[in-house]
């Protein structure tokens, strides 16, 4: 089945859909995104998703595509027209297309472009990988000072990925300062002392909307949480490690650099989250 991808205001087969080599996101990476889960057919934290969206493009004066409900129904649509059962769909706003390269932004007459796709990943929430967990090993962080705005300067993030593939592992957790970041495309986890411990939120990584939710959740079982960095020597010396992200849900990790997390195979805290996680967000999605 060919699928059927949005490009302002139209859905086209994804053959037939174009933008302009003079758009803002292709040229400068001037452009924001969302990914947001579907499972049976359903949205998953659509609102913490849209709540997001805006405050990117707030933080960089974007101008906004739609309303919130016009976003709904287009995501809706693509779920409809591609039959989408378990998978993701891809959202990106950009500045558009000024119909030339210039530094300074267009002016506000110039339309925000707005496409978004489907990627279907049947069986997405019983990934083989949450079972046996992922390795990752510890890289520099060497992207820009707003990781919180979730823009599409992912250069450096897939870079990541591929030094962490270079290595034998799944993925990469950055360190700056002596402390973790995050993980290439999700926020780090660990579990020490009885209590899961995460970064704090601030302008050094994405504000996760799974971390969000998946905190909330642990709190309301009265597990314990500390916001506050920690270094990769402590994550290889805690018990449990783990990441979230709106793709992979709760997702142990096992191995650290080579050296297995706790006992080397995922530990009863993320397991408990992950299920957590996906009974009440499936319940709640929309
Ligand atoms: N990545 N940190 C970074 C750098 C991310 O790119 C992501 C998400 C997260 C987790 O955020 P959320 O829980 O809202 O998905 C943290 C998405 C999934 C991606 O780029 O595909």
């Amino acid at each position: 089945m060919t699928r059927t991808v949005y490009v302002n205001g139209s859905y086209l087969p994804e053959a037939d859909a174009t933008v302009s080599i003079f758009d803002r996101g292709f040229l400068m990476a001037d452009a924001v995104y969302e990914v947001t889960s579907v499972l049976d057919g359903k949205l998953i934290d659509f609102a913490g998703h849209c709540a997001r969206l805006r405050r990117s493009l707030s933080e960089l004066g974007m101008p906004s595509p739609c309303t919130d409900d016009a976003l709904l129904a287009i995501h809706r649509e693509l779920v409809a027209r591609n039959g989408l059962v378990d998978g993701m769909i891809y959202l990106q706003v950009s500045r558009g297309n000024p119909g030339d390269r210039d530094f300074a932004f267009p002016d506000a007459s110039v339309p925000p472009t707005l496409v978004l796709f489907t990627q279907s990943k049947p069986g997405l929430a019983d990934s083989p990988q949450a079972k046996v967990g992922m390795k990752v090993i510890g890289i520099d962080d060497i992207r820009w000072g707003r990781r919180d705005i979730k823009t599409v300067q992912l250069l450096y993030p897939s870079m990541g990925k591929m030094m962490a593939k270079k290595a034998g592992a799944d993925d990469a957790w950055m360190i700056e300062d002596g402390f973790v970041t995050e993980g290439t495309s999700n926020n780090a986890y660990i579990v020490t002392g009885g209590r899961i411990v995460t970064r704090n939120l601030g302008h050094e990584i994405l504000h996760g909307i799974t971390r969000a939710a998946v905190l909330r959740f642990a709190r309301e079982a009265q597990m314990e949480v500390e916001e506050r960095p920690f270094t990769l020597d402590e994550a290889k010396a805690a018990d449990e490690a783990f990441i979230t992200s709106a793709s992979a849900f709760v997702m142990p990790v096992v191995a650290i650099d080579g050296v297995p997390v706790g006992s080397g195979t995922p530990g009863p805290v993320a397991r408990r989250l992950r299920e957590l996680y996906l009974d009440e967000m499936r319940k709640a999605a929309i």
